[in-house]
């Protein structure tokens, strides 16, 4: 018995698969923004989580394979062709996978990457960008290429069993699956069965380039992070104080803390918050001896927006001022927030 789940994030699909008799796992295509429901959906049906896949290099969204593998000790299963370093896994064309009882069938299809793969699992494929509903992967970014795309769709996928059903790692209308007669019939760029016509339909789509693409792509093929990992990360180790709260301090003339200004110092003349002092985050660990002598002292950090102080106050905890905390927002909301502002120089 197959244990299936099927996650959907934003246009992305991920799934959790799983053999019932045995309990074995394998999460295909994770997201980095759901990567504690994997986890929680298995611990739900009583699976453990052998492998985590992805069906090739995303350029679109940022993959959590890297990390959940790291989380449970598994391998990260790719195909051989893919440049990222994490992957201890390397699969290729003809190889299976044995999730338990559960067999997961590898296909090598290049073309909407050279990396790409398709997984066979009893009555389902999952095609990742090689087929999608009512549509194929793109071949414009990098390692694409239509040519191959054609060959790997007509001389392999669409080969399979008509009544396979279809899962692909995308759809942006909500749809869960279809079958691979279904797509034969209905997928307008699989009415086009002639190999030079079809590369020529593929080049002429002129799509937009995904958001993100370079950070996707940077992360996703090194296993580095992302800037919304360093923020959470961040944000996990230190505590936050509200506009609000700060704002009855600075009113009630509370000396108790140093409140540091890290952006730079004409966007501190501009205006900052009354008492504040100024220490450009770029400058935070060479000047930090010397500007906040007593590692004991509350030190309120803030900056534009609220990122870069939440960044800046993890680097003070670090370097041992342990009583650093971040103001939950930033100049920005302050001035929003009608709270006094000061301007002029620094003292
Ligand atoms: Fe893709």
């Amino acid at each position: 018995m197959m244990l299936f789940e099927q996650i959907a994030t934003g246009g992305c699909q991920s799934y959790v698969v799983g053999c019932g008799e045995t309990c074995a796992a394998a999460v295909i295509d994770p997201e980095i923004s759901q990567i504690d429901r994997y986890s929680a959906l298995a611990a739900r049906d009583g699976l453990h989580i052998r492998f985590v896949i992805d069906t090739h290099t995303h350029a679109d969204h940022f993959s959590a394979t890297h990390q959940l593998a790291q989380q449970l000790g598994v391998p990260v299963v790719m195909n051989r062709a893919s440049p990222a370093p994490f992957v201890t896994m390397r699969v290729d064309d003809g190889e299976m996978l044995s999730v338990g009882r559960l067999r997961l069938q590898v296909i090598h299809t290049p073309g909407h990457t050279r990396d790409s793969i398709c997984l066979v699992a009893e009555d389902r494929v999952f095609t990742g960008d090689t087929l999608l509903i009512g549509a194929t992967g793109r071949t414009d970014l990098p390692s694409g290429d239509a040519g191959a795309l054609y060959d790997s769709l007509f001389l392999r996928l669409l080969r399979l069993d008509p009544n396979m059903k279809v899962f692909p790692a995308h759809d942006y209308k909500g749809r869960s699956h279809s079958t691979i007669a279904q797509e034969l019939a209905q997928n307008p760029r699989l009415q086009t069965r002639d190999r030079t016509a079809f590369v020529a339909m593929m080049s002429n789509l002129n799509l937009t380039m995904p958001t993100h693409i370079t950070e996707a792509l940077r992360t996703n093929m090194s296993g580095g992070k992302t800037v919304a990992q360093m923020l959470a990360e961040a944000a996990a180790i230190v505590p936050f104080m509200s506009l609000a709260e700060l704002a009855a301090r600075v009113r009630a003339g509370d000396e108790d803390f140093i409140i540091l200004d890290v952006r730079e110092r004409d966007a501190y003349d501009a205006g900052h918050i009354p008492g504040a002092r100024l220490l450009p985050r770029g400058q935070l660990e060479l000047r930090a001896s010397e500007d906040l002598p007593d590692p004991t002292r509350r030190i309120l950090v803030y900056c534009e927006f609220g990122r870069i102080s939440t960044l800046a106050t993890a680097t003070l905890r670090a370097m041992g001022f342990q009583r650093a905390v971040a103001l939950d927002g930033g100049m920005k909301a302050w001035r929003e927030g009608s709270y006094p502002v000061n301007g002029g120089k620094e003292p």
